[in-house]
């Protein structure tokens, strides 16, 4: 059997550079989960994950809540399977159950144009819930087009393309376990 880092070496040369340490993410993470724990206190919370760019995300934050809390998720269309924001948003797959009344958190992996946030922020307010807030992981917001309010934010970055951590390049690199910029070489042979 190979071992792991050769499994992991064909992924780890397509990586120009790595922009935040597993350390550092993990880090960041425990902090907003407390934060989040200490804000939502006897609220029951009702995370929802986007999919499927903030599993990875999402899975950690989660065990770094100590609270009663629920999850759902909704999976959109957004950039297919490029670098460029298409602007088209499309829900793929919905959430399981009404969120009227509830106090619900959106957890992103990133937001760039403001785009897709700003769909699911209308399309969730429209149902009525308690209160809604926004967790995202990167805030890459150099090409904002649409003004969104960010509640919790691991990380702002450069106008880079990056991968890992549940962030992918046409469906690949989402097993990294640190964010790293995709090497223009990787964007120009497209998919893996
Ligand atoms: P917008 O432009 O609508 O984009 O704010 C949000 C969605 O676009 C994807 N996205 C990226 N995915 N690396 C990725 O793997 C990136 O650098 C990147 N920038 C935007 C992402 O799916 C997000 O939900
Ligand atoms: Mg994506």
């Amino acid at each position: 059997m190979r071992s792991l880092e050769a499994e992991a070496s064909p992924l780890l040369g397509d990586i120009e550079s790595v922009l935040l340490e597993e350390a550092r993410i993990r880090q960041r993470v425990q902090e907003l989960g407390h934060q989040i724990s200490h804000e939502y206190k006897d609220l029951d919370p009702l995370f929802v994950g986007i999919l499927k760019g903030a599993v990875l995300f999402l899975s950690d934050l989660l065990r770094a809540v100590s609270i009663p809390s629920t999850v759902d998720f909704m999976a959109i269309s957004s950039y297919g399977a490029g670098t460029k924001s298409s602007g088209v948003v499309r829900i793929l797959k919905d959430l399981d159950h009404p969120i009227a009344d509830r106090h619900v958190i959106i957890v992103e992996d990133i937001v760039d144009t403001g785009l897709t946030l700003r769909y699911l922020l209308d399309n969730l307010q429209s149902r009525k819930p308690a209160s809604l807030r926004v967790c995202v992981l990167l805030d890459k917001s150099e090409q904002r087009q649409l003004p969104v309010h960010l509640d919790y934010v691991g990380f702002s970055i450069p106008n880079r393309f990056v991968v890992g951590y549940g962030l992918d390049y046409a469906e690949h690199y989402r097993n990294l376990p640190f964010i790293g910029i995709l090497s223009p070489e990787a964007v120009q042979r497209g998919s893996r």
